[in-house]
This record gives C-alpha cells, structure tokens and sequence, in this order.
C-alpha cells in the first residue's frame, strides 16, 4: 500500500500501447539539450541489446527525480559546476535518456546470466548512467538489480528506489540504536520519507522537517516529532545539542548551520552539499569532533537485495506523489523542480 496514493492520478495516462517483444524500435523520452521541462521530447530510438553479463529489462515503471531534473537542466550545487561535467556534460548533455531507476520484467538475458532468467521482475538503480526513461534498458546482472518486492506494483516498487537506495547508503554510515536522535531535513522528499522510516525502524526517534501540509505524512513514517520550517528554524542559534545524527537532504543545512544542534560524536550526513562543503568536511570532522560525510556508502547487487527485502517486509513503504504516463512527463518535470513532491513521482512505462 503506498503512502500518499490519493495523489496519484485518478486516470492515468500512458503513451501508446507496449510495442511487440519483436519490435527493433522503443520509446523513450531524450533531452537535446540543456533547459527547462520543455526540452524533454519523446522519441524512437534503437532497443538496446543485452551484452555478455547483462540483463534487458521491460521497463514497467521509473521516477522523474531531483537528479533528472538536475542532469536536465544543469542546476547544481554551488561550485560544482566543472566537477561533475564529466558526467553531468558542459554544454551539451553527457546523458540524454534520463531516469536513474526502474522496476520492470527481465525481457532477455546475455550470456553467462545465472542470477535472472527470463520474466522475472526487478528493481534496477542505473545511477549516472541513467537511462530508465525508455521502454528498455540494460543493466549488469551482477550489478544494481535485485527482485522486485512481491508485494509492491511496478510503480509503488519504482517509487522505493532512488530515495530508498540513497537513504541506506547513508544511514549505513552512522550507528543508530534505540533511542538515538536524528533529525531528517527535507522528510517528505524522496530520499527524506525514506530516511525517516528507515531511522524510525533501527530504532530512533525521528525529528522530521517540512512544510505543515506534510506534517501527517511524515508522522505515518515514523517521525516523532515535527517541525515546520515555515514556521520555526530548527536550527535556530540556541537550540540545544539534541542529535546523534541529522540527515541533510534540502541543501540549506551545511556543517555551520547545524553543528550546534549534534551531542558530542554526532554525525551530519550531507545527502547534498556544495563545493565549499565538500572542501571543508574533512577539517570539520577533526576540528570539531563530529562527523561530517558527504560520501554515504556504496551500493551492490547485495545492497539492493537489502533495499527490495526492507521494502518487502513493509519497513520501507513507498511515498508515491503521482503517476504520469510518458505524455505526462515534461509536466512531470515541472512539478520535480518546484521542489515541493512528496516522495517520487512515478512514471509509467508502456
Ligand atoms: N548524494 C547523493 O548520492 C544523492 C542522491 C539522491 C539525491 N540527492 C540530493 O538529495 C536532495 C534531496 O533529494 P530528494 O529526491 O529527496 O528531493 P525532493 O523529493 O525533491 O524533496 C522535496 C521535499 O523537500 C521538502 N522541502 C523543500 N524545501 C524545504 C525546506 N526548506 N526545509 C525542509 N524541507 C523542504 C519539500 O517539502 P515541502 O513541500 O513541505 O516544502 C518536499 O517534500 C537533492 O538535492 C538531491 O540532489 C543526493
């Protein structure tokens, strides 16, 4: 059961019928260029093959993230400009098929595949490499792919993905107990639900941050407390030394807004940062005791196994904010960049 469906849309819209498994064509939707929603087009292009060691995927369901929208537009964080061109391109995009993430059904497999056969339904994190916004893609049997949770659609299973796969990768980084403190910072995003829910499960109690309209929603993930940043300043200069972690997932919360508000050995994890965060973390680490990691862990086929058995359990429940199909999604993207989804907003392949 997904949490916030009644914003799903009551109709929804897809793009045409699923083309034959013969078809040597797919549908996608590319970018030419930099810009705004309007640059996303929808295309055919070639189905890829699957190469040796690889699976090719029937994509069911992805997610219009916060990463399309910055590969799409190239909005980054200050300073990061020339950092990330090898990925991210300097004047033309590097990527032109967006979408990070996908749950769809095995439609072939390469040679020497032991883990997948043919029909079976995964989840799959394509990360940089992007590419999910299409009807088909390929990924490393061996690599970010794991079972679909049985009990979730492609959709709601597409839904726990992005944030899912980054909150873990975070929260793997710090020791949280029982009765541990964290603060989330942007809660009802994507990787912010999930943070919360998956901090609540190990334990904690979960100080969530958003807008009051979120309130509700957040408290039924978990958080015990709520604070409108609307109305109050979490980190008001004063505030007491209260967390052991604080989950930055907003981009206004750097080391010298919030360092006051950790217990001594309390850790900052920076989801997102900028440059002079980045510069500067390792040297606040020491200075001042904490610590500060922008990094997160890394993520494997096992990792991903992890994120499909959390969300299979039901301690990782998917936040959907709607449902588009691929005429819907340059509105898709204008609704990511207002920076106010709840969750993920989920795209419906075929
Ligand atoms: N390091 C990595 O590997 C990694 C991976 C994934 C994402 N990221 C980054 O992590 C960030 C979060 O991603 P996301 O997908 O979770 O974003 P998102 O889903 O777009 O986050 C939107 C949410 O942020 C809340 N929000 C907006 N302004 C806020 C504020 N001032 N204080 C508190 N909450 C606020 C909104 O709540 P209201 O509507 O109530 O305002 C909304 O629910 C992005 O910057 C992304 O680039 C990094």
């Amino acid at each position: 059961m997904s949490i916030g469906s009644h914003h799903q849309t009551t109709h929804p819209r897809h793009g045409g019928e699923p083309r034959a498994e013969s078809s040597t064509v797919m549908r996608a939707a590319r970018i030419e260029r930099f810009g705004g929603p309007e640059v996303v087009r929808l295309v055919e292009l070639p189905r890829p093959e699957p190469g040796p060691g690889e699976l090719l995927v029937r994509v069911r369901a992805s997610t219009v993230s916060v990463a399309d929208e910055r590969m799409r537009s190239r909005r980054l964080p200050r300073g990061f400009s020339l950092l990330v061109a090898p990925t991210v391109g300097l004047f033309r995009p590097k990527v032109r098929v967006l979408g990070m993430d996908a749950a769809g059904v095995v439609a072939a497999v390469g040679s020497g595949v032991g883990r997948f056969a043919v029909g079976d339904e995964v989840i799959v994190m394509r990360g940089s490499r992007m590419g999910c916004h299409a009807e088909f893609v390929t990924i490393a049997a061996d690599g970010q792919v794991a079972r679909k949770p049985a009990n979730l659609s492609f959709e709601e299973a597409a839904a726990i993905v992005f944030g899912g796969h980054t909150a873990l990768r975070y929260l793997d980084r710090v020791e949280i107990v029982p009765g541990s403190e964290v603060l989330v910072n942007g809660a009802s995003g994507a990787v912010g639900s999930a943070a919360v829910q998956l901090a609540a499960a190990r334990g904690a109690r979960v100080t969530a941050v958003t807008s009051g309209r979120n309130a509700e929603l957040v408290r039924s993930l978990g958080a015990e407390r709520v604070i409108d940043y609307t109305q109050q300043d979490f980190a008001a200069p004063g505030e007491a030394a209260r967390y052991d972690v604080i989950v930055e997932c907003v981009g206004n919360a750097p080391f010298e807004r919030v360092a006051h508000l950790l217990r001594p050995g309390g850790t900052l994890l920076l989801v997102i940062l900028d440059l002079h965060g980045l510069v500067w973390a390792k040297r606040q680490s020491r200075r001042s005791g904490l610590v500060v990691d922008h990094e997160g862990g890394r993520m494997d086929a096992a990792g991903m196994e992890r994120l499909a058995a959390l969300a299979e359990a039901g301690v990782l429940r998917p936040v959907v904010d709607r449902v588009v199909g691929f005429d819907g999604i340059v509105d898709a993207h204008r609704h990511v960049d207002g920076g106010h989804k709840r969750g993920s907003v989920v795209l419906r392949v075929g």
